[in-house]
C-alpha cells in the first residue's frame, strides 16, 4: 500500500477544527433560519481560522441523507419539524476532516437520532489494527436494526488520505462479509445512516456539489472563465456551486457553465441523495486514527 505521509500534529488539528465548526453550525440551527447563513458563517469562520474546506457544509433535511448545499441565493429556512444532517469538515495541506450530526428540530425523532449515535459508538468501540470492515458493519447494523430502524447500505465510513476524503477502503453500515481489514495508522470516517425507509440512497436532482477532474474543452464563455476559477481554487477538494458567484454575473450563467463542464467531463458532481422509501434519515460521523488496540477520535 502507498505510504501516505502526515503530520500527526496537523492530522489533530483538522480534527479538531472540523468538530469545532461542526459545533457552530449546529448551534445556529433553530426554525427560521436560512441554510444560506448558517453556510456561509461556518465557511467563513474556518477560512479566517486559516483552514479550508474538505467539502462545502452539507445540510440535507428529512429524507434528504446528503449532499444538500444551499444554492447561490438560497432562500430556504429551517422548519419547525425539520430532521438535519449536518456534515461538514476542514482542510489543512491536503489534510481532510469530516464529522456529522443530526439536528432534530421537532424532538420528535430522538429514537431514529440515537440510533446512528449509538451505532457509531458501538463502531468505535470494535476499532483496533486488524479488525474487519464487515465487522464494524455489523455493529451498526446490529445497533440501528435493534431500535426498529435501517442502516443505509449504500452509504458508509471511508479512510482518508491527503486531498483523498473517500480513499480506497469503504465501512459499511452493515454486515457485507468484508474482511479487508484497517491498519494502525490509518484515518477513518465512520458514518451511519439510520433510517424508516428502505435503506437505500437514490441521486436526486439538486447538485450543488461539484469537484474538478481534468480540464476540459468547453465552448460557452462562463464554463471556460468557471473552469479557469475552478483549476485556480478548487482543484482537489470538492467546492459548492455558490462559491463561484462572483465569477461569472447571473444564476443562470453559473448553474449553465458548471452544467456544461460537469457535461464534458471536467467536473464530478454530486448530487442531494434522497432515501428511496421516503423514510427520515439520521447521521452520525466522526473521524479516528486506527491504534494498536482500539481507536483516537480526531473530530472531538
Ligand atoms: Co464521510
Amino acid at each position: 500500500m502507498e505510504e501516505d505521509k502526515v503530520d500527526p500534529k496537523v492530522v489533530e488539528e483538522v480534527g479538531a477544527a472540523s468538530y469545532k465548526a461542526l459545533v457552530a453550525a449546529r448551534d445556529m440551527i433553530k426554525p427560521g433560519v436560512k441554510l444560506l447563513d448558517v453556510a456561509n458563517h461556518v465557511e467563513k469562520m474556518l477560512k479566517e481560522q486559516g483552514y479550508g474546506m474538505a467539502f462545502p457544509l452539507n445540510l440535507s433535511i428529512g429524507v434528504q441523507a446528503a449532499h444538500y448545499t444551499p444554492s447561490i441565493d438560497d432562500e430556504t429556512v429551517f422548519g419547525e419539524n425539520d430532521l438535519i444532517k449536518v456534515d461538514f469538515g476542514a482542510e489543512k495541506d491536503g489534510v481532510l476532516g469530516d464529522c456529522a450530526l443530526t439536528v432534530d428540530l421537532s424532538h420528535n425523532n430522538q429514537k431514529l437520532v440515537e440510533a446512528s449515535i449509538e451505532a457509531l459508538q458501538n463502531a468505535t468501540s470494535v476499532i483496533k489494527s486488524g479488525v474487519e470492515v464487515g465487522k464494524i458493519g455489523a455493529e451498526i447494523e446490529k445497533a440501528i436494526t435493534s431500535r426498529g430502524f435501517v442502516p443505509i447500505r449504500n452509504l458508509g465510513g471511508h479512510t482518508v488520505k491527503t486531498h483523498d476524503l473517500h480513499s480506497d477502503i469503504f465501512v459499511p453500515n452493515y454486515d457485507n462479509g468484508d474482511d479487508t481489514i484497517l491498519e494502525e495508522g490509518m484515518v477513518v470516517a465512520i458514518e451511519p445512516f439510520a433510517t424508516s425507509g428502505k435503506g437505500i440512497v437514490t441521486e436526486s436532482d439538486i447538485c450543488d456539489i461539484y469537484s474538478f477532474d481534468f480540464e476540459t474543452q468547453v465552448r460557452m464563455r462562463e464554463a471556460r472563465i468557471l473552469q479557469e476559477e475552478i483549476k485556480k481554487n478548487y482543484s482537489h477538494e470538492p467546492f459548492a456551486a455558490r462559491w463561484l458567484s462572483n465569477v461569472v454575473d447571473s444564476r443562470f450563467g453559473l448553474y449553465a457553465g458548471v452544467s456544461e463542464l460537469a457535461r464534458a467531463g471536467a467536473l464530478t458532481r454530486y448530487p442531494t441523495l434522497i432515501e428511496t422509501g421516503k423514510g427520515l434519515v439520521s447521521q452520525a460521523e466522526l473521524e479516528v486514527i486506527v491504534e494498536k488496540d482500539s481507536c483516537r477520535i480526531l473530530t472531538k
